[in-house]
Protein backbone atom coordinates (compact mmCIF):
# COMPACT_ATOMS: atom_id res chain seq x y z
CA UNK A 1 0.00 0.00 0.00
CA UNK A 2 1.23 3.17 -1.50
CA UNK A 3 0.13 5.34 1.52
CA UNK A 4 0.99 8.78 0.26
CA UNK A 5 4.76 7.27 0.30
CA UNK A 6 7.66 8.72 -1.21
CA UNK A 7 10.23 6.70 -3.02
CA UNK A 8 13.20 7.16 -4.08
CA UNK A 9 14.78 4.65 -6.83
CA UNK A 10 18.46 5.30 -7.45
CA UNK A 11 19.38 4.52 -10.91
CA UNK A 12 15.67 5.17 -12.01
CA UNK A 13 16.59 5.60 -15.46
CA UNK A 14 18.38 2.12 -16.25
CA UNK A 15 16.97 -1.25 -17.01
CA UNK A 16 15.91 -2.76 -13.96
CA UNK A 17 15.63 0.73 -12.31
CA UNK A 18 12.72 1.74 -14.82
CA UNK A 19 10.87 -0.82 -14.56
CA UNK A 20 10.66 -0.56 -10.86
CA UNK A 21 9.70 3.33 -11.30
CA UNK A 22 6.60 2.01 -13.80
CA UNK A 23 5.39 -0.67 -10.97
CA UNK A 24 5.87 2.33 -7.85
CA UNK A 25 3.82 4.32 -10.32
CA UNK A 26 1.24 2.01 -10.86
CA UNK A 27 1.07 1.37 -7.00
CA UNK A 28 0.40 5.13 -6.37
CA UNK A 29 3.69 6.13 -4.55
CA UNK A 30 5.03 9.32 -5.00
CA UNK A 31 8.51 8.42 -7.11
CA UNK A 32 11.59 10.74 -7.19
CA UNK A 33 14.60 9.40 -9.40
CA UNK A 34 18.28 10.15 -9.12
CA UNK A 35 20.40 9.22 -12.15
CA UNK A 36 23.75 10.25 -14.13
CA UNK A 37 22.57 8.85 -17.32
CA UNK A 38 25.92 7.32 -17.93
CA UNK A 39 23.65 4.03 -18.55
CA UNK A 40 20.13 4.86 -18.20
CA UNK A 41 18.03 6.70 -20.38
CA UNK A 42 16.10 9.60 -19.97
CA UNK A 43 13.05 8.13 -22.77
CA UNK A 44 13.19 4.52 -19.80
CA UNK A 45 11.89 7.50 -17.94
CA UNK A 46 8.29 7.96 -16.82
CA UNK A 47 7.51 11.90 -17.21
CA UNK A 48 4.85 11.20 -13.95
CA UNK A 49 8.50 10.46 -11.82
CA UNK A 50 10.27 13.23 -10.83
CA UNK A 51 14.41 13.33 -12.01
CA UNK A 52 17.37 14.19 -10.37
CA UNK A 53 20.35 14.14 -13.04
CA UNK A 54 22.65 13.70 -10.41
CA UNK A 55 25.72 11.45 -9.79
CA UNK A 56 25.79 9.64 -6.36
CA UNK A 57 29.22 9.96 -5.17
CA UNK A 58 28.74 13.73 -5.49
CA UNK A 59 28.11 15.53 -2.22
CA UNK A 60 24.60 17.28 -3.86
CA UNK A 61 23.38 13.82 -3.62
CA UNK A 62 22.95 14.94 0.23
CA UNK A 63 21.01 17.76 -0.51
CA UNK A 64 18.50 16.15 -3.04
CA UNK A 65 17.49 13.58 -0.36
CA UNK A 66 17.19 16.66 2.62
CA UNK A 67 14.67 18.01 0.01
CA UNK A 68 13.17 15.38 -1.09
CA UNK A 69 12.69 13.48 2.22
CA UNK A 70 11.27 10.01 0.80
CA UNK A 71 10.55 7.22 3.06
CA UNK A 72 11.85 4.40 1.08
CA UNK A 73 14.77 3.99 -1.09
CA UNK A 74 15.05 1.61 -4.00
CA UNK A 75 18.73 1.86 -4.35
CA UNK A 76 19.65 0.88 -8.10
CA UNK A 77 22.17 3.10 -9.17
CA UNK A 78 25.72 1.11 -9.64
CA UNK A 79 28.80 0.73 -11.92
CA UNK A 80 27.30 -2.66 -13.36
CA UNK A 81 29.91 -3.75 -15.87
CA UNK A 82 32.24 -7.02 -14.90
CA UNK A 83 34.90 -5.81 -17.67
CA UNK A 84 35.03 -2.22 -16.53
CA UNK A 85 35.30 -3.11 -13.37
CA UNK A 86 38.55 -5.29 -13.97
CA UNK A 87 39.78 -1.91 -15.78
CA UNK A 88 39.30 0.62 -13.32
CA UNK A 89 38.36 -1.08 -9.34
CA UNK A 90 38.93 2.57 -8.58
CA UNK A 91 35.68 4.00 -10.53
CA UNK A 92 34.01 1.29 -9.65
CA UNK A 93 34.31 0.87 -6.11
CA UNK A 94 33.58 4.58 -6.19
CA UNK A 95 30.16 4.11 -7.43
CA UNK A 96 29.40 1.45 -5.88
CA UNK A 97 30.61 1.65 -2.67
CA UNK A 98 31.32 5.77 -1.95
CA UNK A 99 27.95 6.13 -3.33
CA UNK A 100 26.35 3.57 -1.56
CA UNK A 101 27.60 4.87 1.51
CA UNK A 102 26.97 8.95 0.99
CA UNK A 103 23.35 7.29 0.32
CA UNK A 104 23.20 6.02 3.56
CA UNK A 105 24.57 8.53 5.51
CA UNK A 106 21.66 10.79 3.50
CA UNK A 107 19.01 8.82 4.53
CA UNK A 108 19.70 8.22 8.05
CA UNK A 109 19.86 12.00 8.42
CA UNK A 110 16.04 12.55 7.25
CA UNK A 111 14.91 9.42 8.46
CA UNK A 112 14.24 6.65 5.64
CA UNK A 113 11.70 4.02 6.62
CA UNK A 114 13.91 1.34 4.76
CA UNK A 115 16.48 0.52 1.68
CA UNK A 116 15.51 -2.08 -0.91
CA UNK A 117 19.48 -2.67 -2.24
CA UNK A 118 20.18 -4.45 -5.71
CA UNK A 119 23.12 -6.61 -5.16
CA UNK A 120 24.52 -9.16 -7.32
CA UNK A 121 24.18 -13.10 -6.94
CA UNK A 122 25.46 -13.72 -10.04
CA UNK A 123 29.02 -12.40 -9.21
CA UNK A 124 28.92 -12.93 -5.83
CA UNK A 125 29.41 -16.53 -5.01
CA UNK A 126 32.60 -17.04 -7.76
CA UNK A 127 32.79 -20.21 -9.11
CA UNK A 128 31.10 -22.63 -6.62
CA UNK A 129 31.58 -25.99 -6.50
CA UNK A 130 27.56 -26.90 -5.77
CA UNK A 131 24.68 -25.21 -7.59
CA UNK A 132 22.44 -23.74 -6.84
CA UNK A 133 24.26 -22.27 -4.74
CA UNK A 134 22.64 -21.36 -1.18
CA UNK A 135 22.16 -17.58 0.90
CA UNK A 136 24.43 -18.17 3.10
CA UNK A 137 27.75 -20.15 1.12
CA UNK A 138 30.45 -18.62 1.36
CA UNK A 139 31.28 -15.48 -0.66
CA UNK A 140 34.04 -15.25 -3.22
CA UNK A 141 33.75 -12.71 -5.63
CA UNK A 142 36.52 -13.22 -9.07
CA UNK A 143 35.86 -9.35 -9.77
CA UNK A 144 35.72 -5.88 -9.05
CA UNK A 145 32.08 -5.79 -9.37
CA UNK A 146 31.21 -8.23 -6.47
CA UNK A 147 33.24 -6.91 -4.66
CA UNK A 148 31.90 -3.69 -4.30
CA UNK A 149 28.30 -4.80 -4.33
CA UNK A 150 29.47 -7.03 -1.60
CA UNK A 151 31.13 -4.19 0.59
CA UNK A 152 28.28 -2.00 -0.24
CA UNK A 153 26.11 -4.87 1.47
CA UNK A 154 27.96 -4.71 4.42
CA UNK A 155 27.96 -1.10 5.21
CA UNK A 156 23.89 -1.48 5.09
CA UNK A 157 24.27 -3.96 7.66
CA UNK A 158 26.42 -1.95 9.77
CA UNK A 159 24.01 1.21 9.45
CA UNK A 160 20.94 -1.39 10.46
CA UNK A 161 23.26 -2.29 13.28
CA UNK A 162 23.67 1.14 14.55
CA UNK A 163 21.20 3.18 13.45
CA UNK A 164 18.52 1.37 12.78
CA UNK A 165 18.56 2.08 9.39
CA UNK A 166 16.34 -1.02 8.10
CA UNK A 167 17.33 -2.56 5.18
CA UNK A 168 17.01 -5.67 3.03
CA UNK A 169 19.98 -6.91 -0.10
CA UNK A 170 18.28 -8.60 -2.84
CA UNK A 171 21.32 -10.53 -5.03
CA UNK A 172 19.90 -11.14 -8.14
CA UNK A 173 20.60 -13.88 -10.68
CA UNK A 174 21.32 -12.54 -14.68
CA UNK A 175 18.22 -10.32 -14.98
CA UNK A 176 17.41 -10.17 -18.45
CA UNK A 177 14.11 -8.27 -19.78
CA UNK A 178 12.64 -5.40 -22.02
CA UNK A 179 14.93 -2.16 -21.77
CA UNK A 180 18.09 -4.26 -21.35
CA UNK A 181 20.54 -2.34 -23.16
CA UNK A 182 21.65 -4.38 -26.29
CA UNK A 183 24.41 -2.13 -26.80
CA UNK A 184 27.92 -2.41 -25.03
CA UNK A 185 28.26 -4.77 -22.34
CA UNK A 186 24.62 -6.03 -21.97
CA UNK A 187 22.96 -8.97 -20.85
CA UNK A 188 23.54 -11.68 -23.24
CA UNK A 189 19.37 -12.08 -24.04
CA UNK A 190 18.97 -8.55 -24.70
CA UNK A 191 22.38 -8.90 -27.42
CA UNK A 192 21.13 -11.82 -28.95
CA UNK A 193 17.75 -11.01 -29.70
CA UNK A 194 18.61 -7.57 -30.87
CA UNK A 195 21.20 -9.43 -33.50
CA UNK A 196 19.10 -11.87 -34.45
CA UNK A 197 16.00 -9.45 -35.41
CA UNK A 198 18.45 -7.64 -37.00
CA UNK A 199 20.01 -10.35 -39.24
CA UNK A 200 23.46 -10.14 -37.62
CA UNK A 201 25.76 -13.08 -36.15
CA UNK A 202 26.02 -12.97 -32.65
CA UNK A 203 29.43 -13.78 -30.85
CA UNK A 204 29.44 -15.84 -27.96
CA UNK A 205 32.30 -15.53 -25.74
CA UNK A 206 33.86 -18.71 -25.16
CA UNK A 207 31.78 -21.75 -25.99
CA UNK A 208 29.04 -21.08 -24.61
CA UNK A 209 28.53 -23.80 -22.24
CA UNK A 210 28.31 -21.25 -19.63
CA UNK A 211 25.76 -21.22 -17.45
CA UNK A 212 23.99 -18.63 -15.59
CA UNK A 213 20.88 -18.13 -13.70
CA UNK A 214 18.50 -16.23 -15.80
CA UNK A 215 15.34 -14.12 -13.81
CA UNK A 216 13.00 -11.94 -15.44
CA UNK A 217 12.82 -8.36 -14.74
CA UNK A 218 9.64 -8.61 -13.58
CA UNK A 219 10.44 -11.14 -11.22
CA UNK A 220 12.97 -8.85 -9.89
CA UNK A 221 10.44 -6.03 -9.24
CA UNK A 222 7.73 -8.65 -7.50
CA UNK A 223 10.89 -9.50 -5.72
CA UNK A 224 11.54 -5.41 -4.29
CA UNK A 225 8.05 -5.01 -3.31
CA UNK A 226 7.80 -8.42 -1.43
CA UNK A 227 10.98 -6.66 0.51
CA UNK A 228 9.15 -3.37 1.64
CA UNK A 229 7.53 -4.90 4.83
CA UNK A 230 9.73 -7.77 5.25
CA UNK A 231 13.48 -9.01 5.49
CA UNK A 232 15.17 -6.72 7.51
CA UNK A 233 18.35 -6.88 8.31
CA UNK A 234 18.77 -9.80 5.75
CA UNK A 235 20.37 -10.53 2.33
CA UNK A 236 19.05 -13.01 -0.24
CA UNK A 237 19.09 -14.45 -3.59
CA UNK A 238 16.12 -13.49 -5.84
CA UNK A 239 16.87 -16.28 -9.16
CA UNK A 240 15.66 -19.38 -10.84
CA UNK A 241 17.39 -21.86 -9.36
CA UNK A 242 18.29 -22.94 -12.96
CA UNK A 243 21.87 -23.32 -14.46
CA UNK A 244 20.92 -22.43 -18.24
CA UNK A 245 23.66 -22.13 -20.79
CA UNK A 246 24.46 -19.45 -23.49
CA UNK A 247 24.28 -22.12 -26.26
CA UNK A 248 20.64 -22.97 -24.38
CA UNK A 249 19.95 -18.90 -24.55
CA UNK A 250 21.03 -18.95 -27.91
CA UNK A 251 18.68 -21.43 -28.98
CA UNK A 252 15.80 -20.73 -27.88
CA UNK A 253 16.00 -17.09 -29.24
CA UNK A 254 16.86 -18.82 -32.25
CA UNK A 255 12.93 -20.43 -31.95
CA UNK A 256 11.63 -17.46 -31.01
CA UNK A 257 13.47 -15.06 -33.54
CA UNK A 258 13.20 -17.48 -36.74
CA UNK A 259 16.79 -16.68 -36.57
CA UNK A 260 18.79 -19.62 -38.87
CA UNK A 261 22.62 -18.94 -38.69
CA UNK A 262 24.81 -19.75 -35.80
CA UNK A 263 27.06 -17.68 -34.15
CA UNK A 264 30.14 -16.77 -34.05
CA UNK A 265 32.62 -17.37 -31.31
CA UNK A 266 34.99 -15.03 -29.63
CA UNK A 267 37.77 -15.16 -26.35
CA UNK A 268 36.52 -15.76 -23.14
CA UNK A 269 36.17 -12.70 -21.13
CA UNK A 270 37.92 -12.73 -18.00
CA UNK A 271 36.65 -12.12 -14.41
CA UNK A 272 33.49 -13.98 -15.22
CA UNK A 273 32.01 -17.15 -13.40
CA UNK A 274 31.88 -20.40 -15.56
CA UNK A 275 28.55 -21.96 -13.82
CA UNK A 276 25.84 -20.72 -11.63
CA UNK A 277 22.55 -20.45 -10.36
CA UNK A 278 20.98 -19.66 -7.26
CA UNK A 279 18.89 -21.24 -4.65
CA UNK A 280 15.92 -18.50 -3.51
CA UNK A 281 14.44 -20.42 -0.63
CA UNK A 282 15.37 -17.53 2.05
CA UNK A 283 13.58 -15.26 -0.59
CA UNK A 284 10.62 -17.50 -0.24
CA UNK A 285 11.06 -17.60 3.43
CA UNK A 286 11.21 -14.43 4.40
CA UNK A 287 9.48 -12.00 2.08
CA UNK A 288 7.41 -14.70 0.13
CA UNK A 289 8.66 -14.77 -3.42
CA UNK A 290 9.17 -16.81 -5.70
CA UNK A 291 9.97 -16.87 -9.72
CA UNK A 292 7.04 -16.82 -11.61
CA UNK A 293 7.89 -16.02 -15.06
CA UNK A 294 9.62 -19.07 -17.17
CA UNK A 295 12.47 -18.81 -19.11
CA UNK A 296 10.20 -19.14 -22.60
CA UNK A 297 7.86 -16.63 -21.77
CA UNK A 298 10.66 -13.94 -20.49
CA UNK A 299 12.50 -14.22 -23.72
CA UNK A 300 9.28 -14.07 -25.60
CA UNK A 301 8.63 -10.66 -23.62
CA UNK A 302 11.91 -9.44 -24.46
CA UNK A 303 12.28 -10.30 -28.10
CA UNK A 304 8.46 -8.48 -28.29
CA UNK A 305 10.03 -5.37 -26.96
CA UNK A 306 13.02 -5.54 -29.48
CA UNK A 307 10.60 -6.28 -32.10
CA UNK A 308 8.32 -3.39 -31.09
CA UNK A 309 11.28 -0.67 -30.70
CA UNK A 310 12.68 -1.45 -34.04
CA UNK A 311 11.91 1.61 -36.04
CA UNK A 312 11.93 1.96 -40.19
CA UNK A 313 15.51 1.10 -40.18
CA UNK A 314 14.98 -2.49 -38.69
CA UNK A 315 17.88 -1.13 -36.40
CA UNK A 316 17.07 -0.62 -32.23
CA UNK A 317 18.08 2.60 -31.56
CA UNK A 318 21.09 3.06 -29.20
CA UNK A 319 20.19 6.94 -27.91
CA UNK A 320 18.23 7.98 -25.01
N1 LIG B 1 21.10 -6.61 -14.75
C1 LIG B 1 21.53 -7.60 -13.97
O1 LIG B 1 21.61 -8.75 -14.42
C2 LIG B 1 21.89 -7.35 -12.54
C3 LIG B 1 22.30 -8.44 -11.77
C4 LIG B 1 22.64 -8.24 -10.44
C5 LIG B 1 22.55 -6.98 -9.87
N2 LIG B 1 22.17 -5.94 -10.65
C6 LIG B 1 22.12 -4.62 -10.02
O2 LIG B 1 20.89 -4.01 -10.33
C7 LIG B 1 21.05 -2.60 -10.41
C8 LIG B 1 20.47 -2.08 -11.71
O3 LIG B 1 21.20 -2.67 -12.78
P1 LIG B 1 20.72 -2.58 -14.31
O4 LIG B 1 20.97 -3.89 -14.90
O5 LIG B 1 19.39 -1.96 -14.38
O6 LIG B 1 21.84 -1.62 -14.90
P2 LIG B 1 21.72 -0.20 -15.59
O7 LIG B 1 23.13 0.16 -15.97
O8 LIG B 1 20.69 -0.20 -16.64
O9 LIG B 1 21.23 0.71 -14.39
C9 LIG B 1 22.09 1.40 -13.52
C10 LIG B 1 21.60 2.83 -13.46
O10 LIG B 1 22.39 3.55 -12.51
C11 LIG B 1 22.80 4.78 -13.08
N3 LIG B 1 24.06 5.14 -12.42
C12 LIG B 1 25.24 4.50 -12.50
N4 LIG B 1 26.16 5.11 -11.75
C13 LIG B 1 25.54 6.17 -11.16
C14 LIG B 1 25.94 7.19 -10.27
N5 LIG B 1 27.21 7.25 -9.82
N6 LIG B 1 25.05 8.11 -9.89
C15 LIG B 1 23.75 8.05 -10.34
N7 LIG B 1 23.30 7.12 -11.17
C16 LIG B 1 24.20 6.18 -11.59
C17 LIG B 1 22.93 4.51 -14.57
O11 LIG B 1 22.84 5.67 -15.37
C18 LIG B 1 21.75 3.57 -14.79
O12 LIG B 1 20.57 4.27 -15.09
C19 LIG B 1 22.54 -2.33 -10.22
O13 LIG B 1 22.76 -1.98 -8.88
C20 LIG B 1 23.19 -3.67 -10.51
O14 LIG B 1 24.42 -3.82 -9.82
C21 LIG B 1 21.84 -6.08 -11.96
Amino acid sequence: MADGKKVLVTGGAGFIGSHMVDRLLELDYKVVVMDDLSTGKIKNLDSAAVFHHTDITQPAMGDIIQKEQPDLVFHMAAQTSVTQSTKDPIGDANSNVLGTLRLLEASRRVGVEKIIYSCTGGALYGDPDNIPVADDAPLAPVAPYGMSKWVAEQYLNFYYRLYRLRYTSLRYGNVFGPRQDPHGEAGVVAIFSQAMLEGKQPSIFGDGAQERDFISVFDVIDANLAAIDRGDGKAMNIASGEATSVNRIFELLQRITGYKWDPLHAPQRSGEVYRIALDSSRAAQEIGWSPRVSLEEGLRMTVDYFKESMGPTGRVPSVS
